[in-house]
């Protein structure tokens, strides 16, 4: 099989204002792919835009709020503007990297409906609305990339981030059910599970004042974004990058008893410290 060359292609990347979706819109970029980055922030996009063009990149700055395109799904005005002003100013996207995403923090009983909906918004009913918004374009070019960013958390949940957990335990599904559904369309869907990374990340998570305990070395979003970049060029249909988060996951399937008391343990310490 053929790899994947972004040379040329339009890619969108949401959440590109910073952290991951910044590094991975850099990488395409410099892999060739002309980049529409999407957040909220005006001035971050334009200065990640900014950054791609004195590089000899193409990017442009799409702002919008995903949490509230979301509500409106795939037809809504938000969702179908974002996709018109992409392909009039970039062109059709053959990737849609589906990074964008908050954290939420906090224990299950706490935890308010109103802001488990808000995590769903962004971190499931965006990027499925995105992916129902760009396929029909991507079965007319004959085929794409759909990359929906989830978590070690997507597949082992801890406690004390239900919420978020849960979120990406949904985009895990989503995505599985999605690589089913459009494979035969040439749609390849990459699930990307990062580990802990060097980003806004824990600053921006909502539900609380509690984060997870330092512990864990971090990894630079740059590595993130590259590891993104070679799984979709390798048609991988999921990329994990450290060896904690892969030991996580296994532990987790392997023996899940164990792996609850030894959360337990580690994250009532952290908590009650
Ligand atoms: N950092 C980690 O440790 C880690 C680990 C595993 C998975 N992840 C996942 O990686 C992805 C990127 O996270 P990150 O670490 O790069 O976090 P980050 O630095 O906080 O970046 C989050 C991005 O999402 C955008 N965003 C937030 N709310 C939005 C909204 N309502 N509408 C549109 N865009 C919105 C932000 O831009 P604006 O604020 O400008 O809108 C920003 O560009 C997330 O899906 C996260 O769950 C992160």
């Amino acid at each position: 099989m053929s790899r994947f060359a972004f040379e040329g292609r339009v890619a969108l990347v949401t959440g590109a204002s910073r952290g991951i979706g910044e590094a991975t819109a850099k990488e395409l970029a410099r892999r060739g792919a002309r980049v529409a980055l999407t957040a909220r922030s005006e001035p971050d996009l334009a200065r990640v835009a900014g950054a791609i063009r004195r590089a000899g990149g193409t990017a442009a700055p799409f702002p919008l709020d995903l949490e509230r395109a979301a509500a409106e799904g795939a037809g809504g005005r938000s969702v179908r503007g974002l996709f018109r002003a992409v392909e009039a100013e970039v062109g059709a996207p053959s990737v849609l990297v589906n990074n964008a995403g908050f954290g939420l923090y906090g224990d299950l009983e706490s935890l308010s409906e109103s802001d488990l909906r808000r995590a769903f918004e962004l971190n499931v009913i965006a990027p499925h609305a995105l992916a129902r918004a760009v396929l029909p374009a991507m079965r007319e070019q004959g085929g794409g990339v759909i990359v929906n960013v989830s978590s070690v958390l997507g597949r082992q949940a801890i406690p004390l981030a239900g919420g978020y957990c849960a979120s990406k335990f949904a985009l895990e599904g989503l995505s599985q059910s999605l690589r089913a559904e459009v494979g035969d369309a040439g749609v390849h869907v990459l699930v990307a599970r990062p580990g802990r990374t060097d980003s806004s990340f824990r600053q921006s998570a909502m539900g609380g004042s509690w984060r997870p305990p330092e512990g864990v070395p971090a990894m630079r979003p740059e590595a993130v974004a590259r590891g993104i970049a070679d799984a979709v060029e390798s048609a991988a249909p999921a990329v994990d990058f450290t060896l904690a988060g892969r030991a996580l996951m296994t532990l987790g399937r392997l023996s899940p008893k164990l792996t609850d008391r030894a959360m337990r343990a580690f994250y009532r310490r952290s908590r009650d410290r």
